[in-house]
């Protein structure tokens, strides 16, 4: 009884007011003010900042809406800034949404493009995808090109989104998700390429890469880049079915590492998809380069069609820290950011082997004998997430309690000594292993202070992270 007046309260609190409950708000993670987020968008350094977009319903906490372009900018990639909403849905070919895209930077320009979606209700199909162009000289106030869309379809498929563009030897090249013969989710999963000699113009070059009838009805959220002298072609395929312990979520964010040539425009696969991250929430990544060369990805923390209780405090949706990556023995690896000192706080020592983070915000370095079990307790009132290494099978686990709980991959430490870094963040959990090469990002959702022990033998180090994030109001 006390349980449902509670929620009655929150939701009259949040709807009435626009208000945002403090308890599972981010400190040093990037939430919107208010409303709703889920994919990062057109990420990018301009004039020395910062930016962060994503897809945005500031009317609402509890559902996506109309997606509108949120906005943020940053020093250093933690202490963020809210900044008005950059696009809305005020074009004809955008009407229901400025859906996901990318930025280039040119001339002191940021041009972005994106996805302009329409739903036509009763008709078949009912939706459609089309690409659409706008650009800010100050990066906050954005002017959408006048000729709009830029592209408008591809096989009469509707779904045909999120352009990731870039520049090579004077020519302009974007990759786009789509899936053919959609109409009942029963398509194939593909990415295409275009190029344009001036951003404007664009012509369809090739099927970059396709599922093979097995491996999903849409690829959303396609990247591709250069990586430690190979390509990584990154992207969000749906429909991939559960295997093993594999692909549990109900979308997927991984990649290919390949080869790509520009003389033929073709993507040739060296590799298996790799899922990137292992958790319980992390999809539709984005890119960029940074000023100093540096390769950084960022994913939408959460995962579609999660009911999770941050929605009625006030917001929904983070984006996870973001991480520079690297080629590693043909793999992807992911390293937290150096800049991360700048809001490590105080050392949190243990009282009887329990470290207390009472503003659940912090970082957990673990030094263990690889050869050995281990688990890590993070524990609250009403959860608690144990991460766990099995030696002799070589597996890492995380599991958060309740329903769906488990998430699990294999990783051995390379160098027989066990290290993981655990990043807290009030509700949100992050593990990087060893160098980086297996991560798992979770969503938890603690009550009151957070507390950390072991069942082994580690040396744990733990800090405080201080507060980067605005206090929500
Ligand atoms: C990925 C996605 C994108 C789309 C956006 C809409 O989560 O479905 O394909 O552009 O979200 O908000």
């Amino acid at each position: 009884m006390v349980g449902v007046l509670k929620v009655i309260l929150l939701l009259f609190v949040s709807y009435t007011s626009g208000k945002v409950l403090d308890r599972y708000y981010p400190r040093y993670h990037l939430a919107p003010p208010y409303g709703w987020m889920n994919d990062p968008n057109g990420f990018c350094v301009f004039n020395n900042e910062v930016h962060m977009f994503y897809q945005h319903n500031p009317d609402s906490s509890v559902k996506p809406g109309y997606a509108q372009w949120g906005h943020a900018t940053s020093k250093d990639f933690f202490h963020w800034k809210h900044q008005p909403i950059a696009m809305r849905t005020d074009m004809p070919y955008d009407s229901c949404g400025a859906f996901s895209g990318s930025s280039l930077i040119e001339n002191n320009i940021m041009y972005v493009f994106y996805t302009g979606n329409v739903i036509y209700p009763g008709k078949t199909p009912d939706h459609q995808n089309r690409q659409a162009l706008a650009f800010s000289t100050d990066g906050i106030n954005f002017i959408k090109y006048a000729s709009n869309p830029i592209i408008t379809g591809y096989m009469n498929t509707p779904d045909i989104r999120d352009p990731k563009v870039w520049k090579h030897d004077g020519t302009y090249y974007m990759v786009l998700g789509s899936s053919v013969n959609n109409q009942t989710h029963g398509g194939i999963g593909n990415i295409l390429l275009y190029s344009s000699p001036d951003k404007f113009t664009w012509n369809y070059v090739s099927v970059l890469a396709q599922a093979n009838g097995t491996f999903g009805f849409m690829w959303e959220c396609p990247d591709l880049f250069e990586l430690d002298g190979k390509y990584v072609l990154l992207f969000s395929p749906q429909g991939v079915k559960a295997s093993g312990d594999r692909y549990q979520n109900v979308y997927q964010t991984g990649y290919f590492i390949g080869d790509f040539d520009y003389s033929t425009l073709k993507f040739t696969p060296t590799s298996e998809f790799v899922e990137l991250d292992n958790g319980h929430d992390f999809y539709a990544t984005q890119t960029t380069l940074d000023n100093f060369g540096r390769r950084i990805v960022v994913g939408w923390m959460d995962m579609w069609y999660r009911d999770y209780p941050e929605g009625p405090d006030g917001f929904t949706g983070i984006l996870t820290m973001p991480r520079e990556l690297r080629l590693l023995n043909g793999k992807i690896v992911q390293l937290p950011l150096a800049e991360l000192s700048s809001i490590r706080g105080r050392q949190v020592l243990p009282i009887n082997g329990y470290y207390i983070l009472c503003d659940k915000a912090g970082e957990v370095d673990v030094f263990a004998d690889g050869l050995l079990n281990f688990q890590l307790y993070i524990e609250s009132e009403n959860v608690k997430v144990t991460l766990s290494y099995d030696a002799v099978n070589g597996k890492v686990t995380l599991d958060r309690g309740g329903k769906d709980s488990i998430r699990r991959t294999e990783w051995r430490p390379a160098s027989g000594q066990l290290k993981w870094r655990v990043f807290v963040d009030a509700s949100s959990i992050e593990l990087f292993c060893g160098e980086g090469e297996v991560t798992f990002s979770s969503r938890f959702f603690p009550e009151g202070a957070v507390v950390i022990y072991q069942r082994g033998t580690a040396v744990l180090t733990v800090h405080e992270i201080l507060r980067s994030m605005p206090r929500p109001t």
